[in-house]
């Protein structure tokens, strides 16, 4: 079975574009590969969290993933932090790594941009602990945004350069697989063009049935269709696509012939949308609620994915060290 890797970046609840995207491919691969999925909290000190930010926010990832429907059984769910010889593979791949090509990739400029006075060697640095994170497991598939793709190339060229430096063929090239083309695109309510955290627009898997309903009953519309079958503009078409996704297809067919025939009422739109929401959401909320109530269960969790990620982990080290030339006793 191929091996995936993909980190998660703990940014705090998962939203429903969360959900139609990463999560979804996820839900897929853990049973087609052989999966490790971490959440990136080394990567997040770039930017110099609070502690109890780091511990809670990793929970909250763990907790929403499982929610999900991914399965400790099947695929490895670990946090970064856990597994040292992570870091033990970063600095190798440091040693090859050149201040020239780490300064010209977009996301450090962007990065160093972003927060003038703080351009830390860990923000420089960034794609090569990506890299260990990906080359430690020896994946051969990684599922990312459109916005790592440069990163990507980074991993895939320090797993060659470690291969020609040491004249051997050992770690594969991980290629990417894109998590946008097999993602069905959430669009953001408001009008704007997707659902995100920074568009401050989410539906949170946490959020109940009252919550959702205010969301939806502010989403942007227009003044109604002024002739029968015309097209929808693209803040009717987002709604459209909300039924799509979590209404039954008696429920859109019956909006789409509203729209049609001009009779539309969006209020009753927006109703019947929430409730559609709420009830996807329902499963996933409450096994959220029942799994961050126990604690000693997520333990077990976070210490099973530790220990299978260390365990893969410390057999590519173990072979790294020899070909490096380090002695294992
Ligand atoms: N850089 C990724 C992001 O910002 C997170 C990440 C870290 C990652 N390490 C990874 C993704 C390894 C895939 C594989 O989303």
């Amino acid at each position: 079975m191929e091996t995936v890797v993909s980190g998660i970046r703990p940014t705090g609840n998962l939203h429903l574009g969360n959900y139609f995207g990463a999560v979804k491919s996820f839900l897929q691969m853990q049973n087609e590969y052989n999966c490790y999925f971490f959440i990136a909290d080394w990567h997040s000190l770039t930017t110099r969290p609070k502690p109890e930010n780091i511990v809670n926010s990793a929970r909250t990832i763990l907790t929403e993933y499982l929610a999900c429907g991914i399965d400790p059984d099947k695929a490895t769910i670990y946090t970064q932090s856990d597994v040292p010889e992570v870091l033990e593979l970063y600095l190798y791949l440091n040693m090859n790594a050149y201040l020239g090509e780490m300064e010209r990739c977009t996301t450090f400029k962007e990065k160093a941009r972003k927060q003038p006075d703080n351009v830390n060697a860990g923000l420089l640095t960034y794609p090569t602990l990506m890299a260990a994170d990906i080359l430690i497991h020896k994946a051969v598939k990684v599922p990312v945004g459109k916005d790592q793709e440069q990163n990507m190339e980074m991993a895939r060229k320090f797993a060659r350069r470690f291969n020609a430096v040491y004249g051997v063929d050992f770690f594969p090239e991980p290629s990417s697989f894109s998590l946008a083309a097999k993602a069905v695109k959430i669009p953001g309510l408001d009008g704007s063009g997707k659902m995100g955290k920074s568009e401050g627009n989410c539906i949170y898997l946490m959020d109940d049935a009252v919550t959702i309903r205010k969301k939806v009953m502010k989403a942007v519309t227009d003044a109604g269709p002024t002739a029968p079958y015309s097209e929808k503009p693209e803040v009717i078409q987002n709604l459209f696509t909300f039924l799509d996704i979590v209404s039954s297809k008696e429920t859109y067919d019956f909006f789409d012939e509203k729209w049609n025939d001009c009779s539309i009422r969006y209020g009753d739109l927006k109703k019947q949308l929430a409730v559609d929401i709420a009830a996807f959401n329902a499963p996933i909320r409450e096994r959220i609620l029942e799994y961050s109530a126990n604690t000693a269960w997520l333990d077990k969790i976070a210490r099973q994915g530790a220990e299978k990620a260390h365990e893969s982990a410390a057999k590519t080290i173990k072979e790294v060290r020899e070909i490096i030339g380090f002695r294992t006793y």
